[in-house]
């Protein structure tokens, strides 16, 4: 699930870098009226855009621009000296130009792909399992026909396609920038020959519906790729929940912040009380109590019921435990009630994940502890649409 492998911390940065100097270009040009909205959001006014993804696939051109990048920062110092330093002037601007000609420019058609006016679009609609739910809707009514009931693009009209529907069981929708699969969404796709491949939403659907479809779309792959794979190798969070809590100011899950959060459908008395994270109890019907062994009992018990049964590629939901790191990632799901955790629970992890667990594992000590330590020492690095999350 680590796309940025070899600890690129250089090339995170670059792709930061060339994310910000893009949004905050769009934002300025937004805000003094340059650029006006599509779909409720500024609009990239070009039909290219810095291909961060790219640079992840191609470190070598990476690696060259980043040089290119630093000599364009001298050269600027040595002119600013030119100015002041007149006897050495001439040399100065010579040595820039050369710097400027030598400098191992990456190739525009990797540094550059196409764009669609949303393409910095960013989710007006949390991952909530009310939106996964209406998603869900949406998508047996208008998508299913193609994309199929498992999104794996095997669909009863499938086959009359001019190109076949993509299987999402795939990495695909953690690769795309989510403004640009909405794009897809509402205004469809063209073929190169400009036959349009998938049909286009926008008359149909409005925004939010759109946006729900894509949360929805993320849980089922999500889902599909644990039934496939027995694990999440593209990191999936627990989707957002009502609750109500024994602190009182905790109706969200998402305003439990920065904390592990243990969501379980198995029976809260048998639980004990973990101080190391928040214990969320999943009812099959919704409760007026909130039992004492667990923080919160989940209110939205259908959509969260719905919603869990898709990341977990499977409906049989019961007896279970799922645990997320401080940012909110699922990364571990035991399926055996209370039972002891063990180290094949945990379901996200980076591909150098095998050693640090057995290191981590000098003094005895129970296998949730050594999860729990995996999660924190590997925190998910994610790279969607050529940024870093
Ligand atoms: C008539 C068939 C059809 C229907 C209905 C349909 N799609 Fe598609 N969809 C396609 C095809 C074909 C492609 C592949 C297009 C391509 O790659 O050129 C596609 C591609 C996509 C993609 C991938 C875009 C990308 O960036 O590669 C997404 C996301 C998607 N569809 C979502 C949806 C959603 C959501 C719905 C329902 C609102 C839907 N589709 C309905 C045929 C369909």
């Amino acid at each position: 699930m680590n796309d940025l492998t070899n600890n690129a911390v250089w090339l995170e940065w670059l792709l930061e870098g060339m994310h910000r100097a893009q949004w905050g270009l769009l934002r300025a040009m937004h805000v003094v009226g340059l650029v006006g909205e599509v779909d409720e959001q500024a609009a990239w006014p070009w039909r290219w855009r810095l291909a961060g993804e790219n640079l992840l696939i191609d470190q070598a051109q990476a690696r060259q621009l980043a040089i290119s990048l630093l000599i364009i920062a001298s050269v600027l110092v040595l002119l600013v000296v030119a100015l002041w330093w007149k006897r050495a002037r001439l040399w100065l601007v010579g040595a820039s130009a050369l710097a400027l000609v030598l400098a191992p420019w990456p190739a525009a058609a990797v540094l550059f792909t196409q764009a669609h006016p949303t393409s910095f679009h960013v989710a007006a609609v949390p991952f909530s399992d009310h939106a996964i739910a209406n998603g869900a809707r949406l998508y047996a009514a208008q998508c299913v026909q193609c994309h199929g009931e498992n999104g794996k693009g095997q669909g009863a009209l499938a086959s009359q396609q001019p190109v076949w529907p993509p299987n999402f069981a795939s990495p695909l929708l953690w690769r795309r920038a989510d403004g640009e699969l909405l794009w897809a969404v509402r205004h469809g796709l063209q073929g190169r020959d400009g036959q349009q491949t998938m049909p286009a939403f926008a008359q149909s659907l409005n925004v939010q519906e759109s946006w729900e479809l894509l949360q929805y779309l993320r849980a089922l792959a999500a889902g599909e790729l644990l039934r496939a794979t027995g694990n999440w190798p593209q990191p999936v969070h627990l989707p957002d929940m009502q609750l109500r809590c024994h602190n009182a100011s905790k109706q969200w899950l998402s305003d439990w912040k920065n904390q592990r959060v243990l969501l379980v459908t198995a029976d809260p008395q048998k639980l004990l009380p973990d101080p190391r994270m928040v214990t969320v109890w999943l009812p099959t019907q919704v409760s007026n109590t909130v039992p004492d062994t667990v923080d919160c009992a989940v209110t939205s018990v259908a959509d969260a019921r719905a919603s869990i049964s898709l990341i977990n590629g499977s409906a049989d939901v019961e007896q279970s435990q799922w645990l997320t790191d401080r940012q909110g990632w699922l990364r571990a799901r035991n399926g055996r009630g209370i039972a002891a955790w063990n180290d094949d629970d945990l379901l996200c992890k980076s591909p150098t994940a095998d050693q640090p667990v057995a290191a981590l594992a000098v003094t005895p000590e129970d296998q949730l502890t050594r999860i729990i330590r995996t999660m924190d020492a590997e925190p998910v690095r994610f790279v969607k649409g050529g940024r870093v999350h």
